[in-house]
């Protein structure tokens, strides 16, 4: 049993009980968050892309768990150079880990901050985590891409997808981005952090004819 709980914005955990998962954490300096980065325990820390709103807090979080971050190459190496451990991968790679498998996919976005310690360049991912069995795909930052139906092809069990638009999909695409991956359940995601991604996850829930919806409020779990 996998239990997932959302930390808000594009932050989840994932604990089968042992292995304890934490996707871009984002808390600090995030109005929505509920969870201060010193009371997160993770053993691995997932990055999709160098924005601040996703790299977030993994400095300290990994420092205080001496927790392995895994991202694609250029935040992998970007956490290297700040002396944590880190394990890069890229685009459509796989990797078995203790707690399961994490395959890299594309995601339509970008990378840069734009500031001098943190331009690292690269390119964003999304993941396809795969724990007892289960497949989990996180999408990141992305627009709808054709290619969500290679993603669906693998036996989607839970998506997470960006709903907020601007930066990322907005809800009609979202729920295209459905129909091509025909996950089991999917929970939307990057929406109302900021007045500019502001979105209502009700008018997604309507759009989606196939796949459960699950809306998690902050600090909010679901099981798998
Ligand atoms: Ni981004
Ligand atoms: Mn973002």
């Amino acid at each position: 049993m996998l239990t997932i709980t959302y930390l808000s914005h594009s932050c989840f955990t994932i604990s089968d009980g042992t292995n304890n998962l934490i996707i871009d954490p984002f808390l600090s300096g995030n109005p929505k968050a509920k969870t201060a980065p010193e009371d997160v325990e993770a053993n691995f820390v997932l990055v999709t892309h160098g924005h601040g709103d996703h790299w977030g807090d993994t400095e300290k979080i990994a420092k205080n768990n001496d927790a392995l971050v895994i991202g694609p190459n250029e935040v992998a190496a970007y956490a290297a150079r700040k002396g944590l451990n880190a394990h890069n991968m890229h685009i459509g790679g796989a990797h078995d880990f203790p707690f399961g498998r994490v395959k890299l996919t594309i995601a339509h976005h970008g990378f840069s901050d734009g500031e001098s310690d943190f331009d690292i360049g690269g390119s964003p991912c999304g993941f396809i985590i795969t724990m007892e069995g289960k497949k989990i795909y996180h999408a990141g930052d992305t627009g709808l891409f054709m290619d969500m139906q290679l993603i669906g092809e693998e036996g989607i069990d839970l998506a997470m997808l960006p709903i907020g638009d601007n930066f990322t999909m907005g809800i009609d695409d979202a729920a295209r981005a459905v129909d091509f991956i025909k996950p089991k359940k999917v929970i939307p995601m990057h929406y109302n952090t900021f007045e500019l991604i502001a979105a209502d996850p009700e008018e997604f829930r309507k759009k989606v004819k196939d796949s459960e919806v699950i809306i998690l409020g902050v600090g909010d779990e679901t099981q798998l």
